[in-house]
């Protein structure tokens, strides 16, 4: 096995493994009345055998802030952003790719920062600020100048991996990491494109970048 796959691998499914060993903890808690109010009071009255153990495929009444819009639904726990996202909130911009947190397809913005949506679970974004490529342009229709970047430059070609490609390029020039090509290659790499449209793609975050001055 060689060291990317040594890496990679064990990283992606064990960090996988324990966000859904959280959700489960956390929906625990939450079934349990917050505190496992319900398991202290049963404590008192039932010998550990007999607690009542919380079903872990139970749905959670969820609230997620996305573009500046709250969405509610009954989530299951285990369910990650990304297909809280696409499936019960009918946005699709962020796309799935590998679902193993390692082509960056479904890259989204969390409190301004990118963060890959398959690892994340639906509970843990609550009270948080999720900004996906649908939210990404101005209320009146103008593009962000990353997206116009992309148009101008040509930085596409299927388009699947390209909001993903476009938020994580607005977290590269915010985070002051595309000073150079090499910079922004190397800052950008966790986005994979299957077209390899890079030279393109460089292109249009260095331009970005030269706009805001980084
Ligand atoms: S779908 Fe999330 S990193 Fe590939
Ligand atoms: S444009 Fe096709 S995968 Fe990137």
């Amino acid at each position: 096995m060689d060291d990317d796959r040594i890496k990679n691998k064990p990283v992606s499914e064990g960090r996988r493994r324990f966000l859904i060993g959280s959700a489960h903890t956390g929906a625990a808690a939450l079934l349990l009345g917050g505190g496992g109010g319900v398991a202290t009071a049963k404590a008192g009255t039932a010998s550990t055998s007999e607690q009542v153990q919380p079903d872990i495929r139970a749905t959670i009444p969820t609230e997620l802030n996305v573009n500046g819009m709250s969405h509610r639904a009954d989530l299951d726990s285990r369910m990650t952003l990304l297909d809280a996202l696409r499936e019960k909130f009918g946005l699709t911009g962020a796309k799935k790719g590998c679902d193993h947190g390692q082509c960056g397809a479904c890259t989204v913005l969390i409190d301004g920062r990118r963060e890959l949506s398959c690892l994340t679970l639906s509970v843990a974004a609550q009270g948080r600020e999720v900004v996906t490529i649908e939210g990404l342009a101005e209320n009146d229709g103008r593009l962000h100048p990353m997206q116009q970047a992309f148009i101008d430059h040509d930085a596409l070609q299927c388009g699947y991996c390209t909001p993903g490609q476009i938020l994580s390029a607005v977290s590269c020039v915010r985070e002051g990491h595309a000073g150079s090509s090499e910079e922004i290659r190397e800052y950008m790499s966790g986005n994979i494109c299957r077209c390899a449209a890079y030279t393109n793609i460089v292109a249009a975050v260095a331009q970005v970048s030269q706009q805001m001055g980084e």
